[in-house]
């Protein structure tokens, strides 16, 4: 699995005296044995007779909410195509066009021979629709996070950071080799007690997301950006789950809670409701242009493809009007909620914060068991177990779109029924 959350985010590593299985070609040397654990529960699960829940192949997509998987029609309820984006006719022509006019291709760095019209124009679309000073396109979401937060801070610099956070921002800490202070999940209090142990004078930077993407949870941003303020450090906001959806405007939970202003960084990906591949930062910081020089994930990699800044330019400035987008996604995140509720299942949240819903089970063969069935009702969801997941839990991660029908919600709802009682989970 690519999603994750806390340092922990690698299989556990075994212990040198129980790597000896002398079953690898270079036994007791073989660097891959770190990973026996992991690999045997895969095989634990997958001797049970369960489909691998983390091969599925979408044999053919047929829009943003139907794909052909194992030869048979499959409503799709688990991935990151908040807007529907993706086969949109006008982002479609527009990749269509730059890759005819433009090559598949840039072959280069942003730095070098690598930064087309296109890249502009997509960064051009990134400060319309944030209506900030400065946008930085990367190649990924993650390198984002791993370019960004590593060149802000770096030793002797400290980081505050959510211990849910993802994976990717765990790892730019790292590679910024800053000291990192985990504090408790959306819990302000504890955010604030590791601020003032911060010794004076050293660089703090806190790190947040908008919406936590396991439990679809929202971060009290509006009390958490206040207290990172008060003692005098930077802000920088995770938004990959809340763009375009979340806020009047889709800029994100900053925006909905009325701090967008006093955050220094807002963090975001294309691969979620922007319909395509690509990560990016936007700031009113004015040395901001500066990072782009410095930042090495950002000149140390090829450039998105001129299709792709193509799509996305154009997915983003329609997401800017798409009022109408957001109020049925809203309304499909509630009806899911409130129906898997009144079904008697446990949610990760109270009520529906995000496009996220949450569904736990109550362990990882039961969990791979209700995926299982519900793929063979004709739906899919992620499966997700630790170290994804916070406190080990194994959860289906339902990720609502805007195009989904209030129709094809009742029958999500009748799956997960069937599916539910059939595995002895209701
Ligand atoms: C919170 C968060 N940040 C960053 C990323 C990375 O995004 P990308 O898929 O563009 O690499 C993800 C991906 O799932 C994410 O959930």
């Amino acid at each position: 699995m690519s999603e994750g959350v806390s340092q922990a985010d690698r299989p556990q590593a075994a212990t040198a005296a129980g790597s000896d299985s002398g079953a690898g070609p270079r036994a007791g040397g073989d660097l891959l044995s770190k990973f026996d654990p992991i690999i045997h529960t895969r095989e634990t699960l997958l001797a049970g007779g369960v489909e691998d829940p983390f091969n599925l192949v979408m044999e053919q997509v047929l829009s943003p909410t139907r794909a052909i998987c194992n030869g048979r029609e499959t409503i799709l309820l688990g991935t990151y195509n908040y807007m529907g984006m993706t086969f949109d006719p006008d982002v479609i022509a527009a990749g269509h066009k730059a890759l005819a006019d433009f090559g598949s291709g840039t072959t280069g760095s942003r730095v070098l021979n690598g930064t087309y019209r296109g890249h502009r124009d997509v960064e051009h679309a990134l400060r319309e629709f944030y209506a900030m000073d400065h946008a930085m396109v990367f190649s990924t979401g993650y390198q984002a996070n791993l370019g960004i937060i590593s060149t802000l801070a770096g030793k002797g610099d400290y980081i505050v950071l959510d211990i849910d956070s993802h994976a990717s921002i765990w790892d730019g800490c790292a590679m910024g080799n800053a000291e990192v202070v985990p504090f408790k999940h959306n819990d302000p209090g504890a955010m604030e007690r590791r601020l003032r142990r911060v010794p004076e004078g050293a660089g703090k930077l806190v790190v947040l997301e908008g919406v936590y993407s396991m439990l679809g949870d929202v971060a009290p941003l509006k009390e958490m950006v206040a207290i990172a303020r008060a003692h005098g450090a930077m802000v920088l906001v995770d938004e990959a789950h809340s763009m375009g959806f979340i806020g009047p405007n889709g800029r994100g939970v900053a925006e909905d809670q009325g701090v967008i202003d006093e955050v220094d960084f807002i963090i975001g990906t294309f691969s979620k409701s922007v319909g395509t591949v690509g990560g990016f930062c936007v700031s009113n910081h004015p040395k901001f242009e500066i990072l782009r020089l410095v930042c090495r994930p950002y000149v140390f990699t090829a450039s998105l493809p001129p299709s792709v800044v193509a799509t996305a330019a154009t997915s983003i400035r329609k997401l800017i009007g798409a009022g109408d987008k957001r109020a049925r996604l809203w309304a499909n995140s509630r009806r899911l909620h409130a129906g898997l509720r009144e079904l008697g299942f446990t949610l990760g949240t109270d009520q529906p914060h995000s496009a996220i819903v949450a569904v736990l089970m109550p362990d990882l063969e039961r969990g791979a068991a209700m995926w299982e069935a519900l793929l063979h009702e004709g739906l899919y969801v992620n499966l997700a177990r630790p170290p994804a997941t916070p406190a080990n839990m194994t959860l289906l991660r339902c990720s609502l779109c805007a195009e989904h029908t209030e129709e094809e919600v009742g029958t999500v709802l009748g799956m997960f029924a069937r599916a539910g009682r059939a595995t002895g989970i209701l």
